[in-house]
């Protein structure tokens, strides 16, 4: 079973003729098979330096991070990333945007053209295989980079504010959508939003951080993307008394660090 742990991380930023800032205080977090873990907190709390640090992009400054017992001391085919700025190569049409990463792996065209498409299916892009990706919509695009990212196989995919560029009903379907991905290929995901609701709907875990110095203020288990699997309503379940009741408790803890904290 796949299990990424997280053990006393802490993170300080060197700062020329400056104290560092201390991005991140001690954090401890395993997130296990099929965990859907969605990071929700004020700018600045730290949350695409905890995304860094489990993509290997940069190492703890104290802790450590490991994937089924191996430390992370660099980036790795087991964890793919998602941008909220996808970064699709405007010169490729889609299918080959998707295969990009097995033609650097060196797959020949066959395999990676077969996996390539198994993933634009996933994502609902058959018909805009040989399409630019600048002809397509945000949603499109971000669409075509989650499907990249799935290519390697990864144990783990982190998304920063993945959603964030779309508008509202735009991002209401892909976040459906990434969670029908999820299910059906059984990845841990790590998901960074700055939208309470989105967070709520879409975790199985919720994180919640606080700034200066960030870290893990509280943590949620939460049912309502699997109750979404059952009704396949989203509405209805955004709209429930149960959903409504956590959103304000959320929303009072997120106001309440941000009341007790300097402004930056
Ligand atoms: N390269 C860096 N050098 C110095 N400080 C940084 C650097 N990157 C981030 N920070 C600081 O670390 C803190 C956490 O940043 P970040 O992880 O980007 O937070 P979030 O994604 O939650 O907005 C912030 O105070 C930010 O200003
Ligand atoms: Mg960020």
């Amino acid at each position: 079973m796949a299990a990424l742990a997280i053990r006393n991380v802490s993170v300080f930023y060197p700062v020329p003729g400056k104290p560092s800032v201390h991005a991140l205080e001690n954090i401890n977090l395993e997130i296990h098979d099929k965990d859907f873990v969605v990071a929700l907190g004020a700018s600045g709390c730290g949350k695409s330096t905890l995304l860094n640090l489990i993509a290997g992009f940069m190492a703890p400054s104290e802790g450590e991070i490991s994937l089924d017992g191996r430390v992370v001391t660099g980036p790795g085919a087991d964890r793919s990333v998602v941008f909220q700025k996808h970064a699709l190569l405007p010169w490729l049409n889609v299918l080959d945007n998707v295969a990009f990463g097995l033609k650097i792996q060196g797959h020949d065209r066959g395999k990676r053209e077969k996996i390539a498409r198994a993933f634009i299916k996933l994502l609902g892009l058959e018909q805009f295989e040989h399409s630019a990706t600048y002809e397509l919509s945000g949603g499109m695009q971000q669409r075509v980079g989650i499907a990249r990212a799935l290519t390697s196989d990864p144990a783990i995919l982190l998304m920063d504010e993945p959603l964030g560029a779309l508008d509202a009903l735009t991002r209401e379907r892909a976040q459906e959508l990434i969670l029908k991905v999820w299910r059906d290929t059984g990845k841990m995901v790590f998901f960074i939003t700055h939208s309470v609701e989105e967070a709520l709907f879409m975790g199985t875990k919720l994180i919640v951080m606080s700034p200066r110095p960030g870290r893990i203020s509280h943590v949620f288990d939460l049912p309502f993307s699997r109750l979404y699997f059952e009704t396949d309503n989203a509405r209805e379940i955004k709209a429930s008394a149960e959903f409504i009741a956590i959103r304000e408790k959320i929303l009072q803890i997120i106001f309440t660090d941000e009341a007790g904290t300097d402004d930056e």
